[in-house]
């Protein structure tokens, strides 16, 4: 399996999509237009719209039809890394190896471009087509979940609110599946819904997801430790300068390694009943463990 060639070519798919889906820089208001770009073209490993379409692939869908969920999800991520940056949150200078979206544009505007991508998700998401068991509204219902109160921002709200506090072991999990797990477990689920799979297909691809985030989210903190700012393209070794609660934090970098590991095979236990079929996403949970940035 070639993983590379494929990734990069899904990626490219991806961008060419975005470039069609968002508004253009010259509508009005150009600075909003303008920005909402400059965070989404930034570069970006496009790690969730890839997922989403190989889950796609693995339920015998087409890219075409997952094309949409994709997207939107992409731009919700955006979104949440545009807010996460902001002097009120991490306070981060350095995105996606360029000056963070506030840096750019201003405070003000950095708060409405996130609220412009989160929007325009939903929008793009309109173009997804119902399949015989999963309808429209299945779409939208499960992205504003995991999007929503209960997750991503609920996950985010942890986090901000463990800031320099003692976590347990469960109230950092907590932090990880909201604020990271449940973006990519929808990611998967939503592009087998594009490819009409059954209800238990989802729900393997979603626990597939769930564990691959866990490790994902670890080895993001782990990274910020281990690799410098120029590798990584986003400011290293802030975690535990700001108290927050990681992986490496709570456990150490040993026991964190492990982890990731061990989430990494409970992620590919979940794929057993599509054999071959997932050999991209196979290949995909191993490179994220080893990954470098
Ligand atoms: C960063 O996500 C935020 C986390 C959940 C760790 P990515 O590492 O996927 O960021 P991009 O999209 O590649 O910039
Ligand atoms: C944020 O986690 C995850 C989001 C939902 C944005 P981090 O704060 O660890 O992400 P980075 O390290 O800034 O990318
Ligand atoms: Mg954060
Ligand atoms: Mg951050
Ligand atoms: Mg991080």
């Amino acid at each position: 399996m070639n993983l590379k060639p494929r990734l990069a070519s899904l990626h490219k798919k991806v961008d060419q999509a975005l470039d069609r889906w968002l508004p253009g820089e010259k509508t009005k208001p150009k600075t909003l237009h303008t920005a909402m770009r400059y965070s989404v073209f930034a570069g970006g490993k496009r790690l969730r719209p890839v997922l989403c379409l190989a889950a796609a692939e693995a339920c015998g869908g087409t890219i075409s039809s997952a094309m949409p969920s994709a997207c939107a999800i992409e731009c919700i991520h955006t979104y949440s890394l545009v807010h996460d940056d902001l002097p009120c949150m991490d306070d981060d200078d350095l995105r996606r190896g360029r000056p963070t979206t506030h840096k750019v544009f201003g405070e003000g505007i950095a708060v409405l471009t996130g609220d412009a991508l989160l929007t325009v998700a939903f929008e793009i998401l309109a173009r997804t087509k119902a399949t015989a068991r999963h309808g429209m509204g299945d779409f939208f219902c499960e992205l504003s979940k995991a999007a929503g109160s209960s997750h991503l921002i609920g996950g985010q709200v942890a986090d901000v609110e463990a800031e320099n506090q003692k976590v347990s072991p469960a109230g950092l999990e907590f932090i990880h599946l909201g604020k990271t797990a449940a973006m990519i477990s929808v990611s998967l689920r939503l592009g087998a819904m594009s490819a009409n799979a059954t209800h238990a297909e989802c729900r393997s691809l979603g626990k597939f997801g769930t564990h691959l985030g866990l490790a994902f989210q670890i080895v993001d903190d782990i990274l910020d430790i281990t690799q410098t700012s120029e590798q990584l393209g986003k400011s290293a070794g802030k975690d535990a300068a700001a108290g927050k609660a990681t992986y490496p934090a709570v456990f150490g970098l040993e026991k964190s390694r492990k982890e990731a590991a061990r989430h990494t095979n409970l992620a590919l236990w979940a794929l057993k009943p599509f054999g071959e079929r997932a050999a991209f996403l196979r290949g995909l949970a191993d490179y994220l463990l080893s990954r470098e940035f």
